[in-house]
């Protein structure tokens, strides 16, 4: 295992929607120990391939209480969402010190395989229905950025270009 590099707001693959993977191979399974290693070590909830420059749609999601396991999933897709929205607080490791208040649906069912290629379907809810979202929009290029006003847009970018 061994971390990566995490690519921050600016990356020019952050925004550039990740490719399918079709080769569920130990490339892919070794690729995905360094995500959860990179992840853990940046202390976040969540990773998606683009954010450690792997233009592919796969992400990591870290086991977020005490009965649920950590998650890889293998071009994962949201089949269904809930038309109830919840509005909550979201920071992204390609975009530190950085948060805002992002709306989702408030549940969401994504359909994915796991690195052994078991079809996975996950119900979710809360923070996890969240953090899917969240990260299956990086593998379309999405940021956090982009879902919220242009008037508060304008200020985190603000605040981006005065980080040290
Ligand atoms: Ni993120």
């Amino acid at each position: 295992m061994a971390k990566r590099t995490i690519e921050l707001l600016g990356a020019e693959v952050l925004r550039k929607p990740a490719k399918p993977v079709s080769e569920l191979d130990d490339e892919l399974r070794s690729l995905i120990d360094d995500m959860y290693e990179t992840m853990r070590h940046a202390e976040g909830i969540g990773l998606a391939g683009p954010q450690i420059g792997e233009s592919r749609r796969v992400v990591v999601i870290e086991a977020l209480d005490e009965e649920s396991e950590p998650l890889a999933l293998v071009n994962p897709q949201v089949v269904e969402s809930s038309k109830e929205v919840d509005r909550a607080e979201e920071g992204c490791l390609s975009l530190p010190g950085l948060t805002a208040v992002v709306e989702r649906p408030a549940r969401v069912t994504v359909e994915a395989v796991d690195p052994q290629g078991e079809p996975l379907r996950i119900e979710a809810d809360d923070l996890l229905a969240r953090v899917l979202q969240h990260e299956i929009d990086h593998l379309d290029g999405i940021l956090i950025l982009d879902k919220v006003s242009p008037l508060k847009r304008r200020m985190l970018l603000r605040k981006w270009k005065k980080r040290t």
